[in-house]
């Protein structure tokens, strides 16, 4: 035991219940500096992000970058040319691109229009009926745009124009294959390119 009577340095007792004795004990002074820091930290945080826009939250940079894609997009669509019907069918005849497409129709489009585009909860894609037209640049419209509210979803945002191209020819090679087990025939019937 030391021999310094701590007595006289002992903080003040506030409080005393049950005999548990709590005293007046000063704070570290690292533990005040660090509350200090953070709280300082986190006023300055919420006023450079959410009062006064000084860095972008995460939505807002979310969408800044989207925007960038988008038009980085729109200028490449534009340096490709028009997506027309004749290039489209001349797609449709190339083994590399139809290739292509099958296997984004696998992966994506599958699990709706059924591996072989027999359909399911998406209509067949090898009958001769169309909801939406089977010309070329229907097929390639509804695919990269989508039907909003019946269930097929736009996936030009999510595969890119290339792919978007090459799904279309795929299914222009499935038209009036008719695979068998198909899903009854929706929609008008196709009247030719
Ligand atoms: C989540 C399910 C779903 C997925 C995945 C999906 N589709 Fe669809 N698709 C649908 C539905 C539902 C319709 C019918 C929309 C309607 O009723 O107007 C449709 C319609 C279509 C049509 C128009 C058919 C017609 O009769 O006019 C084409 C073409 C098509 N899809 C191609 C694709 C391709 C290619 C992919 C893959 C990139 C794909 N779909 C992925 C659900 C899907």
């Amino acid at each position: 035991m030391s021999t310094k009577a701590p007595a006289t340095a002992r903080p003040p007792v506030v409080h005393t219940y049950d005999d548990i004795i709590e005293e007046d004990n000063e704070l570290p002074k690292w533990w005040v500096g660090t509350l200090l820091l953070c709280t300082a930290f986190g006023v300055a945080y919420y006023m450079a992000y959410s009062m006064y826009g000084i860095f972008d939250n995460p939505d807002i940079a979310f969408e800044k970058e989207s925007a960038i894609t988008r038009a980085k997009e729109a200028e490449r669509l534009k340096a490709e040319g028009p997506v027309d019907k004749a290039a489209l069918l001349l797609l449709s005849k190339d083994s590399a691109t139809v290739a292509d497409g099958a296997q984004v129709f696998t992966t994506t489009c599958a699990v709706c229009h059924a591996a072989n585009g027999g359909g399911g909860i998406g209509p067949n894609l090898t009958d001769d009926a169309w909801l939406h037209g089977g010309a070329p640049d229907a097929i390639y419209k509804t695919i990269n745009e989508g039907v909003t509210g019946k269930g097929m979803p736009a996936w030009g945002p999510q595969l890119g124009s290339k792919r978007v191209k090459a799904a279309a020819a795929y299914v222009i090679t499935l038209r009036g294959t008719k695979v068998a087990g198909g899903k009854e025939a929706q929609g008008a019937p196709f009247e030719g390119d």
